[in-house]
């Protein structure tokens, strides 16, 4: 029987050395040591072992079960910190590795006049007024003057969503949305998209204008064009030269378009001025009446200054560029450059 015993050590001990996973340790567990195995078997038969070899056997087999245990526990550790040391080593970070670069980005150079033009006349006292890009026909038209059948729609090409929505072809409909929601005074800018079917050098489907809108009591061209006269200073510089031509817009009597000298030629005459040697940057005029009636503002009581222009055009010719589609292709070799 302690042969056997000894035996019995010995192999738990070889197969031990061959287990290098934790399930096969558990497995070796099981069959020495577990309630059915091989080592608890044996201690079973105690009874049937010589009284002089009893003790003998008893202490042995007592030693045999602690080695053999304590043997599964020292592997089941190597087993479990080599995993360890594995992991370690692959989740390395290898801090001396050069960090990668954030690369940052900047403003659209359509948004950075939008924002310029914003900045000049909030110093003004003007604040932000925005409205839907899908707007009905009353707004964009009805309200601002404009008629059905009147020859005056046809100054603006429009996209019909449906029978009365459109996409607006003017950002001038916040003014009838503002006058409804305030009274005066009213000092408002209205930066935003507008859509028109037209495309080519100077025209996109899609462009951006800014509306401004000031009303109060005693306010008189004078003040439009005091107004005007400080912003085309602040955008193209003091020396700049403005002029006042009359014109015709619905929603302002009298109006007015405002010119600028040509940036490009300086007056001499060139392409882009079309030899006039002045270049088109603006409408506007005193509200008419008409519209004042339409938000039930008394035009006895108040007068007021309108204006818009389109920001793509002011950016082409303070950066001097040639064709309008070039803000929207998402060219970085040319958007970088502002
Ligand atoms: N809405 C006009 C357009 O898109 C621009 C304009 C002209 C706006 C005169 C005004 C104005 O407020 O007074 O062509």
């Amino acid at each position: 029987m302690i042969q056997e015993l000894k035996e019995l050590a010995q192999r738990a001990e070889t197969e031990l050395q061959g287990a290098h996973t934790e399930e096969a340790l558990n497995v070796l567990r099981t069959k020495y040591l577990g309630r059915k195995g091989l080592l608890t078997q044996m201690l079973r038969q105690l009874g049937s072992v010589s009284t002089t070899e009893r003790p003998l056997f008893g202490r042995l087999s007592n030693e045999i079960k602690e080695k053999i245990s304590a043997s599964l526990d020292a592997a089941l550790e190597r087993i479990k910190d080599s995993r360890r040391n594995e992991l370690l080593c692959r989740e390395a970070i290898d801090i001396t590795l050069p960090g990668r670069a954030v690369r940052i980005g900047h403003r659209h150079p359509v948004t950075q006049v939008m924002e310029e033009i914003c900045g000049i006349f909030s110093r003004l006292g003007f604040t932000v007024e925005e409205g839907p890009e899908i707007e009905t026909d009353y707004y964009n038209f009805e309200a601002l003057n404009i008629p059905k059948d009147h020859p005056a729609r046809d100054m603006q090409d429009t996209f019909y969503v449906e029978d009365n929505i459109v996409l607006r072809t003017h950002t001038s409909p916040v003014q009838i949305r503002t006058m409804e929601k305030m009274q005066p005074p009213v000092r408002i800018l209205s930066p935003g998209k507008v859509y028109r079917p037209d495309s080519d050098v100077s025209h996109t489907p899609m462009f951006h204008q800014i509306e401004g809108l000031l009303v109060d009591r005693g306010i008189t061209f004078g003040d439009l064009k005091g107004t005007l006269t400080f912003f085309l200073q602040e955008v193209f510089g003091a020396d700049i030269l403005l002029r006042f031509r009359p014109s015709f817009f619905p929603f302002t009597e009298p109006s007015a378009e405002v010119d600028i000298r040509c940036v490009m030629c300086g007056g001499e005459g060139c392409r882009v001025c079309g030899q006039s040697g002045w270049l088109e940057i603006l409408g506007s005029g005193m509200v008419d009446p008409a519209v004042f009636a339409n938000v039930g503002y008394d035009p006895e009581g108040y007068s007021g200054f309108a204006f818009g222009l389109g920001v793509e055009r002011i950016a082409m010719l303070k950066y001097g560029i040639s064709d309008i589609r070039l803000f929207f292709d998402n060219d970085v070799r040319f958007l970088e450059q502002f």
